[in-house]
């Protein structure tokens, strides 16, 4: 058994429609197609419907299931519940609203305008508010249980320099994640959150290390587990958070990055530099001060 392998049995999913926002690449493909695989129909979503379209075909063929391309800008409410509409026209329902589009750029913050900053926020926090409220609405007004799963990251808790707008918006999502888990449980509704590591997308790499930054800041060595994450992995995590085998998850989040932040964050953590040998004569000469 590898970590690469598919985690859940075949008909995980089967019968349930699945909103994936972001869902033309990346991992919102990624996890889209496991979907499909285990029995899933799925709407994706994205303000590029030719990248969709693509897409859409790409997995049907692949998987043999059913996958809706709908254009939607979650930034903008009235096409949000446009896009609920198509798909409760195409499938009749919607179980699973996966809130994954994003934005992001690297930037010291002093030199965004106020634009910049608004246009991530809008896209994480306002994107991710908008498809809450209109799906939570439907569900609640349809006596529908449902599930809700946000991407975070984990720089959501931390915060983190020359990201700004995005750490900002995504401690909203988690916020808005544990706070909507207790308030909207009691209409059956579910709300939980993945936190990712690197899990490297063409998108995302080209886009936060750009030129030879990847090459300069090999993510994998900030990893504990020295090695950043394959796709599969996060899908099967997303795949047991969307299914009923997660019935009793709710309010969570689920941290998916070989020990990354935390490597970040522990005091003496920098001391794994230090080699074999060296950490011999600093034995000796700690315990020789302590026999003085
Ligand atoms: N650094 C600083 N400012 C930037 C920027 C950058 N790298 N990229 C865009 N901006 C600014 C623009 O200058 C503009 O501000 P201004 O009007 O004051 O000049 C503002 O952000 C909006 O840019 P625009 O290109 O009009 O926005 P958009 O809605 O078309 O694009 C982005 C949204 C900027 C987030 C774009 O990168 C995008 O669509 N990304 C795809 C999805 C994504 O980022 N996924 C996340 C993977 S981690």
């Amino acid at each position: 058994m590898s970590y690469t392998d598919k985690m859940l049995r075949d008909d995980a999913l089967k019968g349930k429609v699945i909103v994936v926002t972001g869902g033309g690449s990346g991992l919102g493909k990624a996890m889209t197609k496991y979907f499909l695989e285990l029995g899933a129909q799925v709407a994706i979503t994205s303000r590029d419907l030719e990248k969709l379209k693509t897409t859409a075909n790409e997995l049907e063929t692949e998987t043999g299931g059913k996958c809706l391309p709908l254009q939607c800008d979650v930034r903008h409410y009235e096409e949000v519940e446009n896009m609920l509409q198509e798909v409760l026209k195409a499938f009749g329902k919607v179980d699973v609203l996966l809130n994954n589009a994003a934005g992001n750029f690297i930037s010291p913050t002093e030199r965004l305008s106020a634009n910049a900053f608004d246009t991530v926020i809008d896209i994480v926090l306002k994107g991710t508010k908008n498809c809450t409220l209109a799906f939570g609405k439907h569900w609640i007004d349809t006596k529908q249980s449902a599930t809700i799963l946000n991407i975070v990251t984990t720089y959501a808790w931390t915060g983190s320099a020359y990201v700004v707008p995005s750490a900002t918006a995504k401690a909203g999502v988690l916020a808005m994640t544990r706070s909507l888990a207790v308030e909207w449980a009691k209409y059956g509704i579910r709300s939980n959150a993945i936190a990712p590591g690197p899990f490297p997308t063409k998108g995302a790499w080209d886009r936060l290390l750009p030129g030879d930054l990847a090459e300069k800041f090999d993510m994998a060595k900030k990893v504990p587990l020295k090695r950043v994450g394959d796709h599969q992995e996060l899908a099967n995590l997303a795949a047991y958070l969307v299914s009923d085998f997660s019935a009793y998850i709710n309010g969570d989040v689920i941290t998916i990055d070989g020990g990354e932040w935390l490597k970040g964050a522990g005091q003496f953590n920098l001391l794994e530099a230090i080699p074999e040998e060296l950490w011999d004569q600093l034995e000796m000469m700690i315990k020789a001060k302590k026999n003085k």
